[in-house]
């Protein structure tokens, strides 16, 4: 009985332990109290980049203006602003001088690094996630300098998509469409060859293959076509219709031929 008594206090002094604990890391989360830390985390794929006192990912919105703020509502529910209170830490590998402040139209603080205000993302769950990264094209991670991870490469990449669309599109009705029809649905006699919503046009070099070498039924078009009109008719038909596979790049040819 007395055994009883004895472990029910300790349970409950746990317990009590616990409570504490938790109100007091509530209350931290919900004040987001006291200054906010930047950091740097390095990532293979982006090298180094800006992150939160908790290792999550920042990112700068190209729609903002030096020193403010374009995000609000729905957007900065998706896009939590990086708020401090008080002056902002610049942890190791961050580059102080480039640290800054704006305020926003409810009166918090948010962290700019090199005139850009910071943000998470919600979709991110982990340390070490990126899933913001180039979302919508405006979205990037921030480097140590304060320039956008990788603006640049998606911008090249979005000017190549454009390009090889629209002379895919030539190519196509030139090429293809006799035997797959313009809206890529039409089944031959014998075989099917309906492009809108064929799964397996999700293999880039499997398609280039097709187009190169002939399968089946289809004859071989590579020696009508050049590296890029293959590389631009596979960009569309793997990106016209329902389908929606990607770019295919002119690297991708190359290595098939
Ligand atoms: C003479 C008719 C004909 C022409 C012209 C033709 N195709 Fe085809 N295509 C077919 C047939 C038939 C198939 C189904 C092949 C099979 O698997 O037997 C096919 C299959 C495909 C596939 C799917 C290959 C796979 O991975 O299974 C792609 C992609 C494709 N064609 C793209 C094109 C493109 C792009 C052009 C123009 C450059 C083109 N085709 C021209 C008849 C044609």
């Amino acid at each position: 009985m007395l055994q009883l008594v004895r472990s029910n206090r300790g349970v409950s002094v746990l317990a009590l332990g616990i409570f504490l604990a938790l109100s007091l890391s509530l209350v931290g989360a919900l004040a987001q109290g006291g200054p906010a830390t930047v950091g740097v985390d390095e990532s293979d794929v982006y090298g180094a980049y800006l992150v939160d006192g908790g290792g999550m990912s920042l990112y700068l919105f190209l729609d903002d203006s030096p020193g403010e703020s374009a995000c609000y509502d729905a957007c900065a529910s998706a896009w939590p602003p990086l708020l401090t209170e008080g002056d902002v830490i610049a942890a190791e590998g961050v580059d102080a001088s480039l640290l800054g402040t704006t305020e926003r139209t409810d009166g918090t603080v948010q962290v700019t690094y090199g005139g850009w205000p910071l943000y998470t993302f919600v979709r991110d769950d982990a340390a070490g996630d990126v899933v913001g990264q180039g979302v919508n094209d405006v979205w990037y991670l921030v480097d140590p300098s304060g320039e956008g991870i990788g603006i640049a490469a998606s911008e090249d990449e979005g000017a190549t998509f454009a390009a090889f669309m629209d002379l895919g599109a030539r190519v196509y009705s030139r090429h293809c469409a006799v035997c797959h029809g313009d809206e890529g649905n039409q089944a031959l006699a014998s075989h099917t060859a309906i492009l809108d919503g064929y799964r397996r046009l999700n293999d880039a070099s499997r398609t280039v293959r097709a187009i190169v070498n002939g399968r089946g039924y289809m004859p071989a078009a590579g020696a009508d076509l050049t590296d890029e009109e293959v590389a631009a008719v596979a960009t569309f038909v793997r990106n016209s219709w329902s389908n929606d596979h990607g770019l295919v790049s002119l690297e991708e040819v190359e290595a098939v031929r």
